[in-house]
């Protein structure tokens, strides 16, 4: 084929046909070049080092790697705008010192793509979040419909239990009794202890008492539990460590129940350590939160479990009586704030807690919820 006819040939191809010589020049281009680079004459592309419309593309580095097929590069138009192209890459026949470039303009399949991809990406969130929501729903329409059978079962066996309590304080009194029988009477005083408690705990985890608001410092509270769960601390051999990061802890919350729900997120967290490990406890601001990170490195919550653990009377512990995590819950969302597990068996948990800084959730009795994240991959 001699020169006029090639060119003719070139200004066939529906594709962009460039040629390169060994220095990087462009010797050679096509009509469709001209229009995808917005040139409107060879003369004002021809001589130009291939670099510039390729952004930064080194042809020396192509040396003994031809043919190449198919290679995503960018093509820069007259503007400086960027191309995206499929480049096939050959050395030239009738010169096989040059290269020849031949791309197709591939922007809106990578466009198409992009959004595609980015939409996917939505629909993951808005799947996860569906899910988070309905976790949530399904928890407080459980917690809602227990709470009223445990409130009316409560008060029902508070009643006989006061009688069977102020029988007993008689028995005591009188003086019929032998030493034996006191032994008996201890067990069932006891037991009478141990069942009030039970009923006092799931009424607070029913109806958590009305918030006593008051600003009050986050990390005092934080400080305060660890030092009255110091001996177990020690005698279990916990490396504690206090990663204090926000400097502004005073919220305002109900000091007691906020106590009494870190008391239980540490508890769990020792409990979960009983050969010694590190127990780490993170604050930070985000945003309008303040983030109570409590992480342990013990035996983690299984998959199955994770969902369950915030369920009244849910305990994989013998002894344990499963409401720690439901108060803890209950108060929490009470402070308008979440309540997050991140956990792997034989790995660790992390419960972090959020508070609102704000005290817009003085107005709402419920607005927060629980979110269980990248549970317990065994
Ligand atoms: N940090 C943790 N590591 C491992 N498992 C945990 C952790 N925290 C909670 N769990 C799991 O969640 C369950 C429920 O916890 P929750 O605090 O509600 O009850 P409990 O600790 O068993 O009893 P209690 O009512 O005395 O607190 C636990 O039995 C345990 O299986
Ligand atoms: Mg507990």
């Amino acid at each position: 084929m001699g020169p006029d006819q090639e060119k003719n040939f070139l200004d066939s191809i529906v594709d962009s046909v460039i040629a390169v010589d060994k220095d990087g020049k462009i010797r050679e281009v096509n009509q469709t070049t001209l229009k995808l680079l917005g040139y409107k004459r060879k003369e004002e592309i021809i001589e130009l080092a291939f670099e510039k419309i390729c952004n930064n593309f080194s042809v020396s580095s192509l040396k003994d790697k031809l043919p190449l097929a198919e290679q995503e590069l960018i093509y820069l138009n007259k503007e400086g705008k960027k191309i995206s192209v499929s480049v096939n890459i050959t050395n030239r026949i009738s010169y096989p010192h040059d290269i020849i470039f031949m791309a197709r303009d591939i922007s809106k399949i990578k466009g198409l793509i992009d959004e595609l991809t980015h939409s996917q990406e939505e629909l993951k969130t808005s799947y996860i979040e569906l899910k988070v929501s309905k976790d949530d729903l399904v928890r407080s329409e459980k917690l809602a419909y227990t709470g009223r059978i445990a409130v009316s079962i409560a008060h029902e066996i508070r009643n006989p239990l006061t009688n069977v309590s102020m029988s007993v304080q008689q028995l005591k009194k009188g003086n019929k009794i032998k030493q034996e029988g006191f032994k008996h009477i201890d067990i069932v005083e006891r037991n009478i202890g141990r069942i009030n408690y039970l009923i006092t705990e799931l009424l607070n985890c029913a109806r958590p008492a009305k918030l006593d608001l008051k600003p009050y410092d986050i990390h005092k509270i934080l400080k305060d539990v660890l030092e009255s769960n110091k001996a177990k601390i020690n005698l279990q051999k916990i490396k504690v460590t206090e990663n204090f990061n926000s400097n502004s802890s005073i919220l305002k919350i109900d000091k007691e129940q906020i106590e009494r729900a870190f008391l239980n997120l540490i508890t769990n967290a020792i409990e979960a350590m009983p050969r010694g490990g590190n127990l780490t406890i993170i604050t930070e601001l985000s945003g309008k939160f303040f983030l109570v990170k409590i992480h342990d490195t013990g035996k983690g919550i299984p998959e199955k479990d994770i969902i369950k653990i915030f369920d009244l009377f849910f305990s994989t512990k013998s002894g344990g009586v499963g409401l720690g995590l439901s108060i803890c819950y209950g108060i929490i969302v009470s402070h308008g704030g979440t309540i997050e597990v991140e956990s792997k068996s034989r790995k660790g948990s992390t419960f972090t807690v959020s508070l609102p800084t704000e005290q817009s959730f003085t107005h709402r009795e419920r607005v927060g919820g629980r979110k269980n994240k990248n549970a317990g991959v065994n």
